[in-house]
């Protein structure tokens, strides 16, 4: 049997625990997706899975992820050919040594499998930059990590075959949605607390000005009768630059936190706007 598209990389605050809740949310029908805080894309190959190839555009700001899954959609037996090696290769020094490797100048593949080879060893599948840009996560505890999934790079490529993938800041692609069209937003979310933040996915961060300016695009994008759905921490700012929008809230288990009794429910709000919901 084929195996069903499905994330091929580990991403902080993947949404695969929220699929049921998500999923069970969609409209019917709708023109075009969009995914404008891609990470690992838990939403977009669901969908596929669900309900066939789909009319997509899927961005994030995070240059290395959107180059990742052009190689994965592009390239992918060249980049099944690199993980092989990987994965043949793969040890202690040879991780911090694929960590410090500089790319630039190198084909799409390579520096596909680079990310995904990082990403399937590294320390919980976190993607971290230093100040700089480097991605600087320490080599992870697998005994025997699946370095290169064939099949489920093969499943993932067929699902990207006629997406569009672009790096940008939210607002300028989610602002091309239509009425009709579905747009989900899965922001890195406003931390609890101090302790339980994990917003550096990018050496940028995401600040409060980002959330009140994604919060305002939500809101247009309703009123011009776009689907939207997006995910937040349930907290009280999250309540506040929402306020009077439905939503829900959902319980899910969460494991980006590094300590183990940290990582019990919590409670996360799922925003609905746009012509179902108005
Ligand atoms: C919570 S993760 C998305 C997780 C994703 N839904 C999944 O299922 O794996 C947030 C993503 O937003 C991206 N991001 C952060 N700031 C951004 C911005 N200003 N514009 C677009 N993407 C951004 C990060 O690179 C990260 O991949």
């Amino acid at each position: 049997m084929r195996e069903l598209p499905r994330p091929f990389l580990k991403w902080a605050g993947g949404k695969a625990r929220l699929l049921p809740a998500l999923s069970s949310r969609l409209p019917g029908e709708f023109g075009t997706y969009y995914e404008p805080f891609l990470g690992g894309g838990a939403l977009f190959f669901h969908l596929v899975a669900r309900r066939g190839p789909q009319a997509a555009v899927l961005s994030d700001i995070n240059s290395d992820l959107v180059d990742t899954y052009l190689g994965v959609r592009d390239e992918v037996d060249h980049v099944v050919d690199c993980l092989r090696e990987h994965a043949d290769r793969h040890r202690r020094d040879y991780y911090y040594k694929m960590r410090g490797e500089e790319m630039e100048g190198q084909g799409l593949a390579p520096r596909a499998a680079r990310i995904i080879y990082l990403n399937r060893t590294c320390y919980n599948g976190l993607y971290r930059q230093s100040r700089s840009g480097r991605f600087n996560v320490p080599m992870g505890r697998y005994r025997n990590p699946t370095i290169c999934d064939e099949p489920l790079l093969r499943a993932a490529s067929a699902a990207l075959a006629a997406v569009e993938l672009i790096c940008a800041p939210f607002h300028k692609v989610a602002r091309r949605a239509v009425a009709g069209d579905l747009v989900y937003m899965d922001p890195p979310y406003i931390p609890v607390s101090v302790t339980a933040s994990f917003t550096s996915y990018h050496r940028e961060g995401f600040n409060e000005e980002d959330q009140c300016q994604l919060a305002r695009l939500f809101k247009e994008l309703a009123a011009a009768r776009v689907h939207v759905l997006l995910s937040n921490s349930d907290t009280e700012m999250v309540h506040e630059i929402y306020a009077g929008l439905p939503c829900d809230e959902v319980k899910v288990a969460r494991s980006i936190n590094s300590r183990a009794s940290r990582r019990g429910g919590v409670g996360e709000l799922i925003f609905r706007g746009g012509p179902l919901f108005s």
